[in-house]
């Protein structure tokens, strides 16, 4: 007889088992390709050995982007090259030398840029940078040649470059096959948002994620810089801000850390986007300046409770604060865009406050929080616009009616994203999404799938409609993460969105999960620790 119980015992154990074999046997690693996938790429039989003379040159053109380019993706060809040294150890040796396909030994990469860069630290991404480039390995040349309009899409080129290189199973050499590239990126917003406010993430990290964002093409860093939890921006106008609200003194970004992020982005193409978000979630800002922030009342006493909610709207010297802020904000960050926050605003404490109700009843709002909201996030998109600066603020920004600027973008992270995305962009809103790559949110065994089935432009709308999305972003909310596990909480799971962001090329999972496979080695053989992507399998690292 099978009793209920044990039925019930049978199928708990059975749920909790794990079926080790279900992942075997392992994803075969792909050589040579490339992560996020190129718009166009045509390759031959015939191949090219790079030997250790190997070159980048520039052709005429200068400046320090391409210099520090250069040098750095000289490096990472050496190291590639001593790896395969490593793999072919061991192994049969094929002497490639002899084999009827090889057209010889590649003498150097050229890059030839149509316009200059010789604006020593002026040169800044943007959003409309053109990252586009072609690359050209001819039989009839040993120069391979990269071609691109500008600075940054000879970056994205230098980068598909050393992604193409193949062991040649015959020492330290590489062999690159016969190919010729066109390339260019589907959105021009391809960004990681990183959350230094929930943990405090040390500078070398910060610089960790910028290297490995450029291998992946991503480019812009979302420096989700402060929130509730802490304060760690120094500021120069209000230095008790990151004293008092840091975690600890020693867990600030200083004037110069700040620089250092913000110069280390543009030599790699990446904008630095910083977002200090406001009304909510700005506990951590009371600790300096508690008169920024709204007194909640205990309705029972009807007594000021000693908790501080969202900022006040009704205090005209959070606005000359803001201000102040700000100006000191639009200068430090080179970038034109500032995120604004705006979501997840409590109304409770606003609503507990008998000096917000009386204001409210004397303008009107009767009791519209939402509407208060607004007056607030007004007031502040009129300080940025005086600041000449553009703006992007949380979708419920907009849900809550606020009269946006056209150019504002709405950036969406959570409900039926679809929809939303349709609702901005019919209003004429610019947008971005990040609602389907909350990093996160983690699921068991190799989760990036998840992200990869995500298409920003798989909404409903009109071509014009279309043409407002502007990208997206791979969010890293902080709570759960720190110096110890973010590298490999954001790898290779952010590679997903990257090649979502970057390519045109329809899903195709088997194939994405062999060049996944090659790219997280690759990734893991320039320091990054990505974690493994497809379950068993192996390095040579
Ligand atoms: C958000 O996740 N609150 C933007």
């Amino acid at each position: 007889m099978w009793s209920p119980l044990l039925i019930f015992a049978i199928v708990i154990i059975a749920s909790t088992a794990e079926w080790h074999e279900e992942f075997g046997p392992w994803v075969i690693a792909t050589k040579g390709e490339v992560w996020p996938i190129p718009k166009t790429r045509t390759v031959k039989d015939h191949f090219y050995i790079l030997r250790p003379g190997f070159t980048i040159h520039t052709v005429r053109r200068n400046c320090d982007i391409l210099k520090d380019a250069a040098e750095r993706y000289s490096a990472i060809i050496l190291a590639e090259a001593r790896t395969a040294r490593q793999e072919a150890e061991g192994r049969r040796r094929k002497l490639i030398r002899n084999n009827p396909l090889c057209k010889g030994t590649l003498q150097r990469l050229e890059i030839r840029m149509h316009t200059p860069c010789n604006e020593n630290g002026q040169h800044w991404p943007s959003l409309s940078m053109n990252e586009s480039y072609a690359l050209h390995i001819k039989e009839s040349s040993t120069i391979a040649v990269l071609e691109a309009p500008t600075v940054w899409g000879a970056l994205r080129g230098l980068e598909t470059f050393s992604q193409i290189l193949m062991p040649s199973g015959d020492g330290p050499t590489l062999i690159v096959k016969c190919q010729t590239i066109l390339d260019e990126p589907k959105l021009p917003h391809r960004g990681l948002l990183l959350d230094t406010a929930r943990h405090y993430f040390p500078l070398h990290d910060i610089l960790l994620i910028l290297d490995a964002m450029s291998y992946n093409k991503l480019n812009v860093l979302h420096w989700h810089i402060v929130d509730d939890n802490s304060f760690p921006y120094q500021s120069i106008r209000y230095p008790e801000l990151s004293t008092k609200g840091s975690f600890h003194p020693s867990m600030v970004y200083t004037p110069k850390d700040v620089q250092k992020v913000v110069n280390y982005a543009r030599l790699r193409g990446i904008r630095v986007i910083p977002e200090f978000d406001t009304p909510g979630h700005t506990k951590s800002w009371g600790e300096s300046h508690p008169e920024l922030l709204t007194p909640c009342y205990d309705p029972a006493t009807g007594k000021p409770n000693g908790h501080l909610g969202p900022m006040n709207p009704i205090n005209p010297k959070v606005y000359t604060f803001l201000r102040s802020l700000f100006t000191e904000i639009v200068s430090v960050f080179p970038e034109r865009y500032i995120h604004l926050g705006g979501d997840e605003v409590r109304f409770n404490c606003w609503a507990s406050n008998p000096s917000i109700l009386r204001y409210m009843e004397a303008h009107n709002m009767s009791h519209d929080f939402a509407t208060l909201e607004t007056a607030f996030v007004f007031n502040l998109l009129d300080i940025l616009n005086s600041l000449d600066a553009s703006t992007i603020v949380w979708q419920e920004v907009f849900d809550n009616g606020v009269p946006l600027p056209p150019t504002t973008a709405v950036h969406v992270w959570t409900g039926f994203w679809m929809f939303e995305l349709a609702k901005a962009t019919k209003a004429g809103h610019p947008v971005l999404l990040s609602a389907c790559w909350y990093l996160d949110h983690v699921a068991g065994g190799g989760d990036w799938q998840k992200f990869y089935n995500c298409d920003p432009l798989g909404f409903p709308g009109s071509t014009e409609m279309m043409d407002l999305m502007l990208g997206g972003e791979a969010c890293m909310w902080g709570e759960f993460v720190d110096k110890n596990n973010v590298h490999s909480r954001i790898w290779p799971r952010a590679s997903a969105t990257a090649e979502r962001l970057w390519s045109w090329a329809p899903v195709d999972l088997e194939n994405a999960s062999k060049r996944l496979e090659e790219h997280v080695c690759r990734m893991n053989r320039r320091g990054i620790p990505a974690q493994p992507p497809n379950g068993p399998g192996f390095c040579v690292t």
